[in-house]
């Protein structure tokens, strides 16, 4: 196949949600689909458990899981699809921004019971800040929930993007019927079954008296008004729109009945763009072009602590990435050689020969990449738009064994470069600072540092609310700032300036108190 079509035929992306709203019941579906597993009930979700918060074991083996299901590659209709998988836990939300940096769009899962709950509501800023093409689709249809058009209202308002359904619901819950394909014009009869596809009645139009025949004359007659209004408020489906990222088609279905999710997936492949231009800091990378280059998203650490080894997750953006070549690894200047680079089909890794761009593969590593490393074939290039978001948690980290005080900073900067969380450090007292976005990180640290570093710290609670990255124009405002300030600044690893405010109220303040300075809460502005 020429390597033009290799690339157009391939679709990256992710599914989002909230925990509990479907996503793995979802995932497993579309695996289903594309034959790439055969029953249901196959793929574990990587949930952990909130039962588990404090079960070590539990947490290993789920992380477990979710290096097995990281990257799930199947062939559907000639395409090629790579789905990226996404913790569940919001703790590790950081890990879910950072894959949303490696895909190309999105499917956002929303229960049609509970609605745009917190965590898709932050994805969806990640999503916004990328032009991130977005399709949502509202799950457990066949239980009682809310108004079809209260949820899109509410899709809009929430989620700040234009919606269009391109599939509309014949009733919810135990009156449930089925769906109307708007994009294609069919009607689709729901039967409650995990493992069958649903049934479709072909029909001409909205007119066809065979939808009266199929779902009785008083629903067929509800459907027609409904549509009637769809068309009346909600303007024609754009793809040129959707591409942009500023409006997002909206499918219904049951993910467990495996209802409205092939609909989806057909009008997925059609409109969902294949890998797209990169942005690096010298210039934009086109998929197409001949020379290889990727970067790093994610790296996973090995569970045997014996073994230091992770595995690199290395996002192909332009060229073919073949085993056993040199590249340069830009960040030291390296050479590297891959000999056994992996990538992830049908939910089994093996070692492949080349890779196109859009694809995935894993890179056994020992230590020498960091999140947001660029690989090239020689190209002095530095992929962009990694970044990282203020956490939400900050303690103090302190060594409770002095004699193992350089494990202790070897393990803190390796974690941190596997993006496990933030580092700070105090331009004041010199402490050092660990920012989180959940609880969970604070054990995991802790419990890896001490089993694969054999470092032991405690943590000292730090009352913050953010950390925003400030600059200026100004250099004069910025060190007047800062001297003001000097207790509450921070450096990151990257040496930016960083100020800690402990309340919001601070931060109101600083800003009314500083205008000339700006205050962010990601680290790319
Ligand atoms: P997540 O990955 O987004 O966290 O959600 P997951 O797919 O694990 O689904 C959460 C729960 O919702 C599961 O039930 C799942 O069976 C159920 N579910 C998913 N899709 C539908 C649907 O279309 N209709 C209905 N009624 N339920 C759905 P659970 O009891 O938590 O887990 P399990 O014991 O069934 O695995």
């Amino acid at each position: 196949m020429a390597y033009t079509e290799e690339i157009n035929r391939r679709r990256t992306f992710a599914i989002i949600s909230h925990p509990d709203a479907g996503k793995t019941t979802l995932t497993e579906k579309l695996l289903l689909f594309g034959g790439a597993i055969h029953v249901a009930g196959a793929v574990k979700s990587n949930k952990i458990k909130k039962t588990a918060t404090s079960d070590w074991m539990e947490i290993e083996k789920q992380r477990g899981i979710s290096v097995a299901t990281s990257v799930m590659g199947f062939d559907y209709e000639g395409y090629k699809i790579n789905i990226l998988d996404t913790p569940g836990h919001q703790d590790f939300a950081e890990d879910t921004y950072r894959t949303l940096t490696a895909v190309d769009s999105v499917i956002i899962v929303v229960d049609v019971a509970k609605g745009v709950e917190m965590q898709t509501r932050k994805l969806m800023e990640v999503c916004r800040m990328r032009n991130t093409p977005v399709i949502i689709f509202v799950n457990k249809l066949d239980r009682e929930g809310r108004d079809p058009f209260d949820i899109l209202d509410e899709l809009e308002a929430e989620l700040k993007i234009n919606v269009r359904p391109l599939s509309w619901p014949i009733n919810i819950g135990a009156k449930f019927k089925g769906v109307y394909n708007i994009y294609e014009n069919g009607l689709d009869l729901f039967t409650p079954d995990k493992q069958r596809v649903s049934e479709r009645v072909e029909i001409d139009d909205v007119n066809d008296p065979r939808i009266d025949q199929a779902v009785g004359e008083t629903d067929a007659a509800k459907l027609r008004e409904d549509l009637d209004l769809i068309e009346g408020v909600y303007p024609e489906f754009d793809e040129e729109e959707y591409l942009a990222g500023k409006t997002a088609p909206v499918f219904f279905g049951s993910a467990l009945n495996t209802f409205g999710v092939k609909e989806m997936l057909d009008c997925f492949v059609k409109i969902a763009p294949a890998p797209r231009a990169t942005v690096t800091e010298e210039r934009t990378v086109n998929p197409q072009e001949d020379a290889f280059s990727g970067f790093i998203f994610k790296i996973h650490a090995n569970m045997d602590p014996n073994h230091r080894s992770c595995i690199a997750f290395l996002k192909v953006c332009s060229g073919k990435f073949e085993r056993n070549t040199v590249y340069k690894h830009i960040r030291s200047g390296k050479q590297m050689k891959f000999s056994a680079p992996t990538a992830f089909m049908a939910q089994k890794k093996s070692i492949v020969d080349e890779a196109y761009p859009g694809d995935i593969v894993g890179l056994p590593d020992t230590g020498n990449f960091k999140i947001g490393d660029t690989l090239t074939a020689g190209e002095e290039l530095h992929f962009k738009g990694l970044p990282s978001f203020s956490p939400e948690m900050f303690k103090y980290i302190e060594n409770t064994d002095p004699m193992k005080s350089k494990q202790l900073e070897k393990g803190i900067q390796q974690l941190m470069d596997e993006g496990v969380a933030q580092l700070f450090t105090n331009t004041f007292n010199g402490r050092k600072i660990i920012g989180t976005v959940g609880q969970l990180q604070f054990e995991v640290i802790q419990y890896r540092l001490l089993h694969e570093y054999g470092a032991q710290c405690r943590w000292e609670p730090l009352s913050m609310y953010k950390a925003c990255w400030v600059e200026s124009d100004d250099a004069q405002a910025l060190e007047a700032f800062k001297k003001r300030k000097h207790q509450f600044m921070a450096l990151d690893r990257q040496g930016r300036d960083v100020f800690m405010a402990d309340s919001n109220y601070v931060l109101q303040m600083a800003r009314n108190d500083f205008p000339k300075i700006s205050f962010h809460f990601s680290s790319e502005f």
